[in-house]
Parts: structure tokens; sequence; C-alpha cells
């Protein structure tokens, strides 16, 4: 359970160190899409064991610090490292690093992520704006008492804003970027999906599948943040070929897309930072 004094001196503690730096936008950075907290001007580098009630990041491709700073003249933070519920945290701590985002200012949250091609037609490096989640970690982080400010029973008719989404396919069209939408289903892991699962996905009607993102993105709904979130497609799902999945190709399709995924959130910022 997050408690709100987790809150307050996580943000007081970074706040301190933010000098004029008023975060609009938070980012999330997924497995090996790191590259993007190395280009932020302006930054502060906050290690999270510096964090109070951070816990430190365990996962290779996830360095564990926050940048606070500057993207196209708009203040963000982002988070390079994220908590998963596989590495033995709660939903409710997979969405910390959000209410702290919230609490020092931040309206809007970007997620990305790294995610296994369910839908046939995705390849190894498409970007997939993410139009809808499917919740099949069977966790939610908004059990237990209504956190100060919260929404008992946030409606989720809408997680991924509309708005946002227009702006991510105006922005991948202006750059030449193509980009695809889809649903993502979000699995506890650690272990990668049978083949047998992955065709149960595709008919409950997701197109691709990771381990992250869906507590970050319950936590933000119901303390009223505006989501967007990317996948990038790192893999066909288990099954689809005869490759065995392995977390080293993950990181090293990210690494491949970095330079498209980092235009595309430049010019997300760009144009999110004046919208309401
Ligand atoms: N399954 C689950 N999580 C993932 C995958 C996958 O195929 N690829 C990257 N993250």
């Amino acid at each position: 359970m997050t408690a709100t004094l987790d809150i307050t001196s996580a943000a007081s503690v970074i706040g301190e160190q933010l000098g004029g730096c008023r975060p609009r936008i938070a980012i999330i950075l997924g497995s090996g899409l790191g590259q993007l907290a190395d280009r932020i001007e302006r930054a502060t580098n906050i290690p999270y064991a510096d964090i109070p009630g951070f816990p430190v990041s365990t996962v290779a491709g996830h360095a564990g610090r926050l940048v606070a700073g500057s993207i196209e003249s708009c203040d963000v933070i982002a988070l390079s490292g994220r908590f998963h519920l596989y590495e033995g945290h709660s939903a409710a701590t997979a969405g910390l690093p959000v209410r702290v985002a919230h609490a020092l200012g931040a309206r809007v949250l970007f997620v990305s992520n790294a995610a296994g091609g369910v839908r046939s037609t995705l390849r190894p490096g498409d970007l997939m704006i993410i139009e809808d989640h499917i919740n099949l970690m069977w966790r939610n982080p908004l059990i237990g008492p209504v956190v100060d400010g919260d929404e008992r029973f946030p409606d989720m008719s809408e997680p991924y804003d509309h708005g946002l989404r227009s702006i991510l396919r105006e922005v991948a069209l202006d750059i030449g970027i193509p980009v695809t939408e889809g649903v993502y289903a979000g699995l506890l892991g650690p272990s990668y999906e049978t083949p047998a699962e992955v065709r149960m996905l595709r008919w409950m009607g997701a197109d691709a599948v990771g381990m992250s993102t869906v507590p970050e993105v319950l936590t933000a709904r119901a303390i009223g943040m505006r989501v967007a979130g990317v996948s990038c497609i790192t893999n066909h799902a288990a099954g689809m070929t005869n490759q065995p999945l392995s977390h080293h190709e993950v990181l090293e399709v990210g690494l491949r897309v970095q330079e498209s995924f980092e235009r595309l959130v430049r010019g997300f910022v760009g144009k999110a930072r004046g919208t309401r």
C-alpha cells in the first residue's frame, strides 16, 4: 500500500533539488529505451537510492534514476527504471513514481515499454501507440484505503487520452515514423508466455503483451492524470516463430529503435505541453 507519507517525503526530497524546474509531463522509459534520459537539458539526476520509499531497480536495462529537466522547452520528469510486479514489488509501489511526479506538478503521464507482438502483422522494431489495455496481472494498485484525492472507483472508459493519442499520430506523421495502434495486455511475468497463452491473448483482443505499465496507468487515472503510451515491439510473442524469447533480444531491439522513439517523444512533449 502506498502511504501518503511516502509520496510527500519523496516529492519533497526531489523538489528540493529541482531549482526552477516545474515538471508538466512525466515520462516512464521502458526496457532499452533509456537513452532519452541522457538527452534532457538542464538535467538534475537523482538515483532512486536517494529517494525515500523508492526501491532500487534490479533489472538490466533499467538504470534506476529520475531525471528532471527540459525537453522542447517543457519541464519534464523522466523515470529511467520502473518497479515491476515480477520483482516482488506491490502494484502500489509500481505506481509510486507516478504519484510522486503528480505531487511535483505533472499532469500528463507518458508511458513506454518493450512488448511482444501478439498481432501477427506486428514486427520487431514497430512502435505501437497504446489505445487500451487488458489487466491480466490480477493486481490493482488502488486496492486498500483510498489515498488522499483518489477516486475510489476510477472510470477507465478512456485510459489512454484521445487527444494525446491524436498528438502522437500527428507527430509520427510529421516526422515520418510509421506507427500502429493497439491493445496492450499486462501480465505478471517474469516468465514469458506460452504459445497457448499467446493464442488466448489474441482471442481476447490484445495486440501486444508485456509485464509493466498497467499499474502505473491505473494509478495515473485515479489521480486524474491524462495518459499516453507507446509500446516498442521487440519480438514476436511466444510460439509465433521457432525462436525462443530472450531479454537480450528485447534490449537489443529497444536500442535499435531509440532514435525514432526519442523523436516521437520529443514531438509529443512539444505539442502536449500546451494542452489541458
Ligand atoms: N512477453 C512479455 N513481455 C515482453 C515481451 C513478451 O513477449 N517482450 C518484451 N516484453
